[in-house]
C-alpha cells in the first residue's frame, strides 16, 4: 500500500516537499511534520497545541464532536456501570482489564504500597494548617521523590511498575493525611481490609467525626460506589493538560514522583482540574436563581474575564460524555443520601438558561465533567478546597499509565519546542 503524503509549500519560496499522513485506529488523520525544519527550513506554529498531536498513544480515544470517550477501546460509560477504580486503573496501565486473579495480585499490591514512610509526615507536619491541599499534594508526591531515588533503574521495566503501583497506592493516604493536617486530627493509616475507596473514606473521616463508618467498620456502599465512579470518570482524558505536563517533564528523565508532582501543578489550574472547586464558589457566588442572567452576560462579556466554570471543553464540542453520567448520578446520590443541595437546583437552572442561549451555542460550550462532580463530592462531605485532589488520586492511574507507555517507548527523545522570537534582534551594550 502506498504511504498516505500531504504537501507543504512554502509560496515565498516556491519550495515543496512531501509529508506522511500518521493514521491511528481511528481518529484525524496526522501529518508527521518531524522533518519539516530539515526538507524546507521551517518550524509549524500552534500555541495552545489546536492541531498538534503531541504523541502516539494507546491508552484513550476521544471523538469530541461524537462525545465518544474510550478507555482502551472500552466506553466510558460501561466501564462506569461494570467496574471498580482499581480495574479501570489495571485496564489503563496493562492494556487489558485484569482476570480474576491478576486483579486480586494487583489490589494486594496496591494495598501493600499504600504505607508512608514515617518520615513523610513530618514533611506535612511542616505546612501550615491553611495550606491549600493541592499545594500540599505538590510538595509531599515531590519529595517523595527523596525516599525512593538512588536505587530507580528507570531501564529496568519493574522498576518502572513498582514506582506506578506505588503512586497510585498512596495517593489516597498523602491526601488524606493532607486533610486531615489542616483541620488538626491525627493521621489514620490505611487498612489491607479495605478496598481502595473504602480506604479513602476511612482515612479521610474515621474518628472523630466516624462519618459512613459506623462501629462494626460497615462503611457506607453508597458513598463507595459514588467515588468509584468519579475516580474512573477521571482516570484519563489522554493528552490534556497536566498529562502533557508529565510527559513533557518525563521526557527529560527525570525522577517518576518529580514528573507527578509537575503534573499535580498543572492540574490545579481553574482551567483544568480546579475547574470543580471553582464551580462550587461560582454558585455559590451566583446565589440564587434570578441572578443567573447577571452571571450569564458577565461570562459573554468579553471585557470581563469572568467564565462560566465548568462549560466548555477543548476537545468536546457536542456533549461530555462524562457529564452525562455524572448528572445522573448526582440525582442518585442526593435522592440516596438525603442531601438537600440548593446548589444542585442552581447547577440544573444555570444548565439549562446557558444551553439555550445563543453565545454558548454558537461557541458550542457545554456542561463539562466538574460541573457536577464538585455536587456530588460535597454531598459526600468532601470539603471545597479538596476537589482537585480528589481528581488528582483518580488521574494518578492517566498520569501512571502514558509514564509507563512512553517510558517502554524505543528512541525517545527530551520534549522542546521552538519558538517564534519577538525580541530585541543583536545589539550592543
Ligand atoms: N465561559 C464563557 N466563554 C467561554 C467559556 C466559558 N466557560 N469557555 C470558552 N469560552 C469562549 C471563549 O471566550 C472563546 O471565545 P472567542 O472565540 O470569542 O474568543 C471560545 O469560547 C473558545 O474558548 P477557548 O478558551 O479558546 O477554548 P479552549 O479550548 O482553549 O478552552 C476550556 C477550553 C475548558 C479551558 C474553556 O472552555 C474554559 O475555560 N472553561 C471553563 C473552565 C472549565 O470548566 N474547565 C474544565 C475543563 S473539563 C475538566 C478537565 O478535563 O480538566
Amino acid at each position: 500500500m502506498t504511504q498516505e503524503t500531504a504537501t507543504i509549500r512554502n509560496n515565498s519560496t516556491g519550495e515543496e516537499a512531501e509529508f506522511s499522513l500518521l493514521k491511528g485506529t481511528v481518529g484525524t488523520p496526522v501529518v508527521d511534520v518531524s522533518n519539516l525544519n530539515k526538507q524546507l527550513g521551517l518550524f509549524t506554529f500552534d500555541p495552545g497545541f489546536m492541531s498538534t498531536a503531541s504523541c502516539k498513544s494507546a491508552i484513550t480515544y476521544i471523538d469530541g464532536e461524537q462525545g465518544i470517550l474510550l478507555y482502551r477501546g472500552y466506553p466510558i460509560d460501561q466501564l462506569a456501570e461494570k467496574c471498580s477504580f482499581l480495574e479501570v486503573a489495571y485496564l489503563l496501565m496493562n492494556g487489558e482489564l485484569g482476570n480474576q486473579q491478576e486483579q486480586a495480585e494487583f489490589e494486594h499490591e496496591i494495598g501493600q504500597h499504600a504505607m508512608l514512610h514515617e518520615a513523610m509526615h513530618g514533611f506535612i507536619d511542616g505546612f501550615h494548617y491553611d495550606a491549600h491541599p493541592m499545594a500540599m499534594m505538590v510538595g509531599i508526591v515531590g519529595s517523595l521523590s527523596a525516599f525512593y531515588h538512588s536505587e530507580l533503574n528507570m531501564n529496568d521495566p519493574e522498576h518502572r511498575r513498582i514506582s506506578a503501583m506505588r503512586m497510585l497506592a498512596k495517593m489516597p493516604v498523602i491526601a488524606t493525611a493532607c486533610h486531615r493536617h489542616s483541620i488538626g486530627y491525627p493521621f489514620v493509616y490505611p487498612r489491607a481490609d479495605l478496598s481502595y475507596c473504602e480506604n479513602f473514606l476511612n482515612m479521610m473521616f474515621s474518628l472523630p467525626s466516624q462519618k459512613y463508618i459506623d462501629k462494626d467498620n460497615y462503611i457506607d456502599p453508597i458513598a463507595v460506589n459514588a467515588l468509584n465512579l468519579l475516580f474512573i470518570l477521571h482516570a484519563d482524558h489522554e493528552q490534556n493538560a497536566s498529562t502533557s505536563t508529565v510527559r513533557l517533564a518525563s521526557s527529560t528523565g527525570a525522577n517518576p514522583y518529580a514528573c507527578i508532582a509537575a503534573g499535580i501543578g498543572a492540574l490545579w489550574g481553574p482551567a483544568h482540574g480546579g475547574a470543580n472547586e471553582a464551580v462550587l464558589s461560582m454558585l455559590e457566588e451566583i446565589g440564587s436563581v434570578d441572578r443567573i442572567p447577571e452571571f450569564i452576560a458577565k461570562a459573554k462579556d468579553k471585557n470581563d474575564p469572568f467564565r462560566l466554570m465548568g462549560f466548555g471543553h477543548r476537545v468536546y464540542k457536542n456533549f461530555d460524555p462524562r457529564a452525562t453520567i455524572i448528572r445522573k448520578a448526582c440525582y442518585e446520590v442526593l435522592e440516596s443520601t438525603s442531601a438537600q443541595d440548593p446548589l444542585f437546583d442552581l447547577a440544573i437552572a444555570l444548565e439549562k438558561f446557558a444551553l439555550e442561549d445563543e453565545y454558548f451555542v454558537e461557541k458550542k460550550l457545554y456542561p463539562n465533567v466538574d460541573f457536577y462532580s464538585g455536587i456530588i463530592y460535597k454531598a459526600l462531605n468532601i470539603p471545597v478546597d479538596m476537589f482537585t485532589v480528589m481528581f488528582t488520586i483518580a488521574r494518578t492511574a492517566g498520569w501512571v499509565s502514558h509514564w509507563l507507555e512512553m517510558m517502554a517507548e524505543p528512541g525517545q527523545r527530551i520534549g522542546r519546542p521552538r519558538q517564534v522570537y519577538t525580541g530585541k534582534n543583536l545589539r550592543n551594550v
